[in-house]
């Protein structure tokens, strides 16, 4: 085979390149070069005939020149579009072709549920209060006047990561935290996760949502709370519901309220939600203790202040009339997808 100089064929076939404005042209060039029968492959090929010493330098100049084309070709495929499609013109688009909807994404039926709660609080008056997932017993029982050995501690069954530290059980500390960090009037919501050593069932989960209220001032009774309550309850579930409180027992309130309302899902009736009573209960309530007052520095006789904790997981089953909390933590979109805008 007659010596042909490397270089010339490289930059000559780099000019050919170039100069190609179609993929089958540039396809041509490819076999014509690099194919089997290719002139550069023949020149690889022919470099094992040669005499020993000039095996390495032709050897090096021929794969130069391949790996010059191959780097060349694709950068031109590239520029020229993909193989085997030509640059589509505005007579290959059917414009009248209805278009593809992108799936759309929604809020988790409880993030409308706390969004909405935030909503109506916030219109009440209230603020947006947080704190630590990660809390002391001090904060979690001891502030709220549960002193240690009460038997409450036990009934939260806590998940412990160090004696003195817990995955908080309740979002009453925030209650604390806010009330060491101002002064009177305190008027705050905060929502939150909190958690609690249950087996999963249909109407308990090891984590789950707690939305605690906070407000203390010169002269809040407990007319007030209701009021908000009864506010709250005719704006949440868009309709006037029986209520009714209860006498309870909190070691943060006295007195102690629990509240209920009648069930939206027999509408009072009876039925296995309310347990045949015609009666749910959405929260617990009553007015802060002159001791948790007293432990932030606030003094019991001058102010005064009632506080609540409601489960935002509990009055989403209510509302939407879902029978197993389990539903809310599985993130099934089959299940999840059915509560688009239904705040
Ligand atoms: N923290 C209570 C619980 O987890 C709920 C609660 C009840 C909060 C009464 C309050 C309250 O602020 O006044 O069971």
């Amino acid at each position: 085979m007659a010596q042909v100089e490397p270089d010339r064929v490289l930059t000559e076939a780099l000019a050919e390149i170039e100069a190609t404005s179609d993929l089958t042209s540039l396809e041509a060039i490819r076999v014509r070069l690099l194919g089997r029968k290719g002139e550069v492959t023949a020149h690889l090929r022919a470099v094992s005939s040669l005499p020993k010493d000039e095996r390495p330098a032709a050897g090096q100049a021929w794969n130069r020149v391949r790996g010059g084309l191959e780097g060349a070709l694709e950068a031109r495929e590239a520029a020229l579009g993909s193989p085997g499609a030509d640059t589509p013109s505005d007579d290959d688009f059917d414009f009248s072709l209805p278009g593809r909807r992108p799936p759309e994404g929604l809020p988790h039926v409880l993030m409308q549920t706390l969004d909405r709660l935030v909503e109506i609080f916030r219109s009440l008056g209230f603020s947006v209060a947080d704190g630590p997932e990660v809390e002391t017993t001090h904060y979690n029982f001891t502030a709220l006047n549960i002193p240690e050995d009460h038997p409450t501690r036990d009934d939260h069954d806590s998940f412990f990561l160090a004696p003195d530290l817990l995955l908080r059980t309740q979002m009453s500390p925030v209650q604390i935290r806010t009330m060491e960090a101002q002064e009177p009037p305190v008027r705050v919501i905060s929502p939150g996760r909190v958690y609690r050593r249950d087996h999963f069932d249909a109407s308990h989960s090891p984590f789950f949502f707690q939305m605690e209220g906070l407000y203390v001032d010169t002269d809040v009774t407990l007319g007030d709370l209701k009021g908000t309550l009864r506010e709250f309850v005719r704006r949440f579930f868009g309709k006037e519901l029986g209520m009714r409180f209860r006498g309870s027992y909190f070691p943060f309130t006295e007195p102690s309220l629990e509240l209920d309302i009648s069930c939206t899902v027999c509408e009072g009736q009876g039925c296995a939600v309310c347990k045949q009573t015609g009666w749910v209960e959405i929260l617990g309530c009553g007015m802060v203790h002159p001791n948790v007052l007293r432990g932030v520095g606030y003094d019991p006789e001058v102010v005064s202040g009632y506080a609540f904790g409601m489960g935002p997981d509990r009055i989403t089953m209510l509302r939407h009339r879902i029978p197993d909390i389990r539903h809310l933590y599985e993130n099934d979109l089959r299940f999840l997808s059915q509560f688009r805008g239904a705040s």
